[in-house]
């Protein structure tokens, strides 16, 4: 079904992005079939050590994850992606009560569903398409008794601002007594810009995306060569950046508006914010949980948490 313009608040996030000053695009929007699909290579990149540091973590020590969990855990995850890390999980969980996968991007959602079902046919697996920062409720079809547990991996959390990280983590603890987080940690930024922006240029087709979505939902007409993707480490605010900038003075069509941008001007599209283990838990302790384990990978680059309200 096609949503009025006005009554889609990532479409109208959209518009307000390209006009505020600096200009920034909501991240919610890279994950179409085609930005899906690109991550699921970023992950597989060289550069992009997070998903094998966290692999990794999740291989040595979902046993010991799922027993601290324990039994009955309805497993929700926001964002599921493909679904593979839960696979993980749901693998050593006692009894598990079921499976919600939340997912913004249909094809991730159907692919993540498939994959689930393939793996545990017995699980009951309840997909739901929204974007999860919005606000979702369970389906009401769950059964009975599961006790819900968050599974928020892939440094997600990382994606939003300290004050957004925050408001989430609040609303997993009104959601479940249990939850288990992954973020990236604060590291050598020689080591992190590599990940963001890689030799293959994967990452910058990840970023341009955006900005093709845009052309083909609105009918804009960005020129996507002019567009250099950016990652920039910002020490002071602890995070990665990536931008989109503007290589010479243009002006692009978007949705019957038009757009100045000047030569050298970036759209800021998405941070990704590096942890500390401490402060993950003052964050956590802020929002209502106490920090029942942690468990990082044996470089030390990705910690994996496990919260108890
Ligand atoms: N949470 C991941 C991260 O921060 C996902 C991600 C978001 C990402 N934007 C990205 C990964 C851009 C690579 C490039 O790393």
């Amino acid at each position: 079904m096609n949503l009025p313009v006005a009554a889609d608040p990532l479409r109208s996030a959209v518009l307000d992005g390209l006009r505020a000053s600096p200009k920034r695009l909501p991240s919610a929007y890279l994950y179409d079939a085609t930005g899906s699909a690109l991550f699921e290579s970023i992950c597989a990149l060289p550069e992009y050590y997070l998903t094998r540091a966290e692999t990794e973590i999740l291989q040595r020590h979902a046993p010991e994850m799922a027993r601290c969990i324990g039994p009955g855990a309805l497993l929700i995850e926001p964002g599921c992606g493909s679904g593979e890390k839960a696979c993980m999980l749901l693998q050593h969980l006692e009894e598990p009560a079921g499976f919600v996968p939340i997912e913004i991007s249909p094809s991730a959602l159907q692919a993540a569903e498939g994959l689930v079902r393939g793996r545990f046919p017995r699980l009951a697996v309840h997909p739901l398409r929204a974007d999860f920062t919005a606000s979702w409720s369970l389906p009401a079809d769950l059964a009975p008794g599961g006790r819900p547990v968050l599974f928020f991996p892939g440094s997600t959390l990382g994606n939003f601002d300290p004050t957004q990280a925050l408001a989430l983590l609040r609303r997993w603890r009104a959601i479940g007594t249990q939850a288990v987080i992954g973020v990236d940690l604060r590291k050598d930024p020689a080591v992190l810009i590599p990940a963001y922006d890689d030799a293959r240029g994967v990452t910058a087709a990840f970023n341009r995306n955006l900005l093709a979505r845009i052309n083909r939902e609105f009918g804009a007409d960005f020129d996507l060569q002019s567009f250099a993707h950016e990652a920039i480490w910002n020490d002071r605010e602890g995070r990665m950046e990536m931008h989109l900038r503007s290589l010479r003075a243009q002006s692009v069509q978007v949705d019957g508006h038009r757009l100045e941008f000047q030569a050298g001007e970036t759209i800021h599209t998405e941070n990704s914010y590096k942890y500390t283990v401490e402060g993950l838990g003052e964050l956590a302790r802020r929002a209502g949980w106490q920090v029942a384990a942690c468990w990082k990978d044996e470089q030390g680059r990705f910690a994996e948490h496990l919260l108890r309200a």
